[in-house]
């Protein structure tokens, strides 16, 4: 189904379709006629399906913004997951993890050794000197903010510190590393050379992902990666930027028991920041972090 230069655009802008996505389509089959790996249209979030997101990460930011005040010594998973869910749906959104592939709470918790989806259970209880990852998602009309952050529950370790701050560090070049046309490889490449620098390991099995209209949407998003591989970044893109960094070892493990868990197979720390960007005509906006 060919659209007419002078029909309108299949994004919905209500222009032309000449005067809209005509030369960014028209880029993209070139490129993917040299072999290159392209975007599908559906990863290309249109104006209404940004607004919608755009609404949705101001619930999540706010949530994130509201349990940062909580996340002191004595503080318990199952009071985390209670401010989320009643913080989120005060605001009018909902927590997209709960029963999420049958995710049994309203977000993840990860301490320390976990490396992600950590479970915010009553036997968790924060006490000074732990690292934690708070990672929130937020569903409004349908439409998905997902970010976390990284809280040092009072005084911490300097090692410990210095990972939380590294692998902030890493988010912000992998954010600075994209660029319309470029290449998601790009941005693994800036953040696994700034891990590998300070002598972390970046997860493999676990990365990001597309999102916006769903939880996880296509691309899958790797972190060990070079520049110029992986799929080209076009205009309208939505994805998370969300390594899992790790002290020691590369490897992880699954808690068997509740097929969920992640953790370092060796026990060394792990730290994760999670932003949400949209790749735009000269850069690259951040949607919710
Ligand atoms: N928020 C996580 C991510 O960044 C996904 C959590 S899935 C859940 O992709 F089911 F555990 F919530
Ligand atoms: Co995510
Ligand atoms: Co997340």
């Amino acid at each position: 189904m060919k659209i007419g230069r002078n029909d309108p655009c299949w994004c919905g802008s209500g222009k032309k379709y000449k005067s809209c996505h005509c030369a960014n389509d028209e880029k993209m089959e070139k490129l993917k006629s040299m072999g290159e790996l392209v975007p599908t249209q559906d990863m290309l979030k249109t104006p209404e399906q940004i607004e919608g997101v755009k609404k949705a990460a101001v619930i999540n930011t706010a949530v994130l913004d509201y349990i940062s005040d909580f996340m002191k010594p004595g503080v318990t998973g199952d009071q985390i997951d209670k401010l989320v869910y009643e913080k989120t749906t005060e605001l009018g959104g909902i927590c997209a993890p709960y029963q999420y592939e049958g995710y049994p709470y309203h977000v993840c918790t990860s301490v320390n050794s976990q490396v992600c989806h950590g479970f915010p259970t009553e036997e968790l209880v924060l006490k000074e000197g732990d690292i934690i990852n708070v990672d929130c998602t937020t569903i409004l009309d349908g439409y998905f903010a997902d970010a976390s952050r990284m809280f040092c529950i009072g005084e911490v370790s300097a090692e410990r510190k210095k990972l939380v701050d590294v692998v902030k560090e890493c988010c912000d070049l992998g954010l600075a590393a994209v660029k319309p046309w470029g290449h998601m490889g790009d941005v693994g490449a800036a953040i696994c050379e700034h891990a590998h620098k300070n002598g972390y390991k970046v997860v493999r099995e676990i990365g990001g992902h597309g999102v916006g209209c769903e939880f996880h949407e296509d691309p899958w998003v790797g972190y060990n990666t070079r520049p110029g591989t992986e799929i080209v970044l076009v205009p309208g893109m939505m994805f998370t930027i969300e390594p899992m960094v790790n002290a020691g070892g590369q490897e992880i493990f699954i808690d068997k028991d509740n097929g969920w868990e992640a953790y370092t197979a060796d026990g060394s720390d792990s730290a994760q920041w999670e932003y949400q960007v949209l790749v735009t005509e000269d850069g690259c906006e951040v949607i919710a972090r």
